[in-house]
């Protein structure tokens, strides 16, 4: 089996990216973390690739002015030398352009903290306990030009409990992240995706299987 050469893009801390770091360190995982983007120098989390052996590169946003496709060929250079068959947006904070979106359309993955289609965009574990929301977990969903809007891959539900805070919440949703994601790039990798009408099917089918729908119990 060759594995899938990925980039993962960051802007902050990396958890997700770590998670994916260490689902790849087993060698019957398809896809292998063959570098780390960083659109911000300071980011936390190329220090916990660098602690990985995982190389890493910046492509500093405020070097390309307000100029979005400078920064993107600045990117898409990275991804062309390290010879890049899949990306992964973990906590990355910049929106692409839908021609870079289109290049690598369905090779983008992206992790979204709240249960796609409910709460896009920023801020989802205020939104979701403002809207008393009983469920509540995170997305892995194909990137489009549209933000947090593409065929969704794998999900993961979570309980909102009494005497949550935002914190708590978001605490308990990037555990499910840090389930989903691997779990989602497992798929891509062996091929196993495909995207039809708007929606993926998995295996044929449009569920990616109960363990990753199942809430965790409270
Ligand atoms: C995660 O909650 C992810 O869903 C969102 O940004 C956060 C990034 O966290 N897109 P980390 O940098 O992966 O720790």
């Amino acid at each position: 089996m060759t594995r899938k050469r990925v980039a993962v893009l960051i802007s902050g801390r990396g958890s997700n990216m770590a998670a994916l770091i260490e689902a790849a360190k087993d060698k019957s995982y398809p896809a292998e973390i063959a570098v780390v983007i960083s659109n911000r120098p300071d980011a936390g989390g190329l220090l916990v690739a660098k602690a990985a052996d995982i190389l890493t590169e910046v492509v500093d946003h405020t070097k390309a002015g307000k100029d979005r496709a400078q920064f993107e060929n600045g990117v898409q250079a990275v991804l062309e030398k390290h010879r890049i068959d899949l990306v992964c947006l973990a906590g990355f904070m910049r929106l692409l352009t839908p021609e870079f979106v289109k290049k690598w359309q369905w090779r983008i993955l992206n992790i979204h903290p709240a249960l796609l289609p409910a709460f896009k965009g920023l801020d989802t574990h205020r939104r979701a306990l403002e809207a008393n929301a009983r469920i509540h977990g995170a997305t892995v969903h194909f990137v489009v030009p549209e933000m947090d809007a593409g065929p969704i891959i794998a999900q993961a539900a979570v309980h909102v409990l009494s005497g949550d805070s935002a914190e708590i919440l978001a605490a308990r949703v990037l555990k499910a992240e840090h389930r989903i994601y691997p779990l989602a790039l497992k798929l891509v990798a062996e091929g196993r995706v495909r995207v039809t009408d708007g929606r993926c099917l998995i295996d044929g089918v449009p569920t990616p299987g109960a363990e990753s729908l199942t809430p965790e119990p409270p």
